[in-house]
């Protein structure tokens, strides 16, 4: 029985958000995997991927994720991408309970237009490259054990759809609050 939640989705889906008042309102650890990577690169995103390149940034993607995954208790944003190593995925589907927040590309597109740490949409067609890398994804997302439409939904809405989904977890024994948090 799994006791983490593991947000997914595409960048600007609003898993580092979601997460961090999922986590506050069940008193879980949250940890952000990009924070994380930045912490032990002890550089920026943007910078690994300028200097040592998005390999070498997926390398660190998969030892971070794949040691928080070892933790109980967490609430765990990914990096959109990270769903795209297969092991990995994998491994988090075992040893987590996987919510995708889905959005629409008008919705996310709104959300990043002004972003400037998402090397993946450094181009000249941010909105283009969005949308072949929404499509090549897409399958791997719904891979997730559930899914939430994010689109005009408030932050109240998504982390009560998702304490919704814990909730009937807890019911069918499939997820344990370790700390006694009443639902
Ligand atoms: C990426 C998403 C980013 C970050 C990196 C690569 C991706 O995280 O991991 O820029 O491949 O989609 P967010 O999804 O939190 O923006």
């Amino acid at each position: 029985m799994t006791s983490n939640i593991v947000l997914i989705g595409f960048m600007g889906a609003g898993k580092s958000t979601i997460g961090k008042r999922l986590a506050e309102g069940l008193s879980l650890n949250f940890c952000d995997s990009d924070e994380r990577i930045e912490e032990v690169a002890k550089t920026s995103i943007a910078n690994i991927f300028e200097l040592q390149g998005e390999e070498y940034f997926r390398s660190l993607e998969y030892k971070v994720l794949s040691e928080l995954i070892q933790l109980s208790g967490a609430v765990i944003s990914t990096g959109g991408g990270a769903i795209m190593n297969k092991e990995l995925f994998d491994l988090l589907l075992s040893k987590g309970l996987v919510i995708y927040l889905d959005a629409t590309i008008e919705t996310l597109f709104e959300r990043l237009k002004d972003s400037s740490n998402r090397p993946l949409l450094f181009g000249n067609d941010p909105l283009g490259q969005m949308k072949k890398i929404l499509k090549l994804r897409q399958p791997e997302y719904m891979k997730a054990h559930y899914t939430i439409q994010t689109d005009n939904k408030g932050e109240d809405e998504i982390v009560g759809a998702i304490l919704a989904i814990i909730r009937d977890n807890i019911k069918a024994n499939k997820f344990t609050l370790l700390n006694n948090t009443i639902l």
